[in-house]
């Protein structure tokens, strides 16, 4: 493994650890709520989220122990809204991350608690970290930041275009809108949120904040490929599925090739975003180039 590699596998296992600890703090909660959400935020995954939070800190110079709330709140953030995003109700979906999905594992009511609940303790984490409380105009900037990117015109708003735009033929910029804001919002603002802990200047986080919203909207695309392209063991989710839900995608708009060359030139724009960035952007780096060419 070269040093990129190792540093990457090493942030995963460390925010592994640090998000099961985190998560214990909820085993007290009744009922199957504390399996549910633990089930569902400690099923691997590819930490996407995270990675990108560690690696934009490293950028800045700031130690991965400070961004450690961030980043765990965040992931949260990403694992309720996967819970909800394969409810019936929404993509009801069965399998996630190659288990049973949340609802299919427990049932319907305690999934949608589970959701509910690892929002709430996402935002517990970002308002009691003592890493953010030592900085309390930071610690509200990044809550602000961090409920924009998840709220109604974030993440929230994208799905509910999304699921109102079932069977309709979107134009490219309409689709764009709606991937950058269910998927890219939640991802600029893991790039993003480091900076506003110090004193990084408006000039830095502009520019993690744009190379966020490249690899964000270029992750979703990928995500499109993926349905189309992958199969079931390899991504751990049921694929062939956009398609067959009459869901407008990148592929189904452009075609897969033309899809494939939009990425990768959000990819090129994401990385000339921190080409001449004062501090180390190697994993950045890598991770803008993983967001288009995994295959899970
Ligand atoms: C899946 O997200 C949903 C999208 C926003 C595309 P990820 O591909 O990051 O899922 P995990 O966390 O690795 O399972
Ligand atoms: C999900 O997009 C975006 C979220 C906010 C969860 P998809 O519906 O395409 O994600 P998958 O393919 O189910 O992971
Ligand atoms: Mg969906
Ligand atoms: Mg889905
Ligand atoms: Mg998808």
């Amino acid at each position: 493994m070269n040093d990129v590699s190792c540093q990457i596998q090493s942030w995963q296992d460390h925010f592994d650890r640090n998000l099961a600890s985190r998560l214990k703090l909820t085993s007290h909660a009744p009922g199957l709520l504390s399996e549910a959400m633990q089930y569902s935020a400690l099923s691997g995954g590819k930490r996407m989220r995270p990675l990108l939070t560690y690696a934009s800190a490293r950028s800045l110079g700031i130690s991965p122990e400070r961004v450690d709330g961030i980043a765990c709140a965040i992931e949260l953030i990403h694992a309720y809204s996967l819970i909800h995003d394969d409810l019936p109700a929404m993509d009801d979906d069965d399998i996630r991350r190659g288990n049973p999905t949340c609802h299919k594992a427990f049932d319907e009511a305690t999934a949608i608690l589970a959701g509910d609940a690892l929002q709430a303790f996402a935002f517990e984490i970002l308002s009691s970290d003592p890493e953010l409380s030592n900085h309390p105009e930071s610690q509200v900037k990044i809550i602000r930041h961090v409920s924009h990117a998840c709220g109604a015109k974030g993440m929230a708003g994208g799905q509910v275009l999304d699921l109102s735009a079932v069977g309709k033929q979107l134009t490219l910029e309409a689709l764009c809108t709606m991937h950058r804001l269910k998927t890219g919002a939640l991802i600029a603002a893991s790039a993003t949120a480091p900076s506003l802990l110090g004193q990084a200047g408006d000039g830095l986080t502009g520019r993690l904040n744009r190379y966020g919203e490249c690899v964000g909207l270029s992750f979703q695309i990928h995500d499109d490929i993926l349905d189309v392209t992958g199969n079931t063991e390899t991504v751990g989710k049921s694929t062939q599925k956009d398609a067959a839900a009459l869901k407008p995608t990148f592929p189904s708009i452009l075609g897969l090739e033309e899809s494939r060359s939009y990425a990768m030139r959000l990819r090129d724009e994401a990385l000339g975003e921190i080409r001449h960035f004062p501090g180390n952007t190697d994993c950045l780096e890598w991770l803008a180039g993983y967001a288009v060419s995994r295959d899970s």
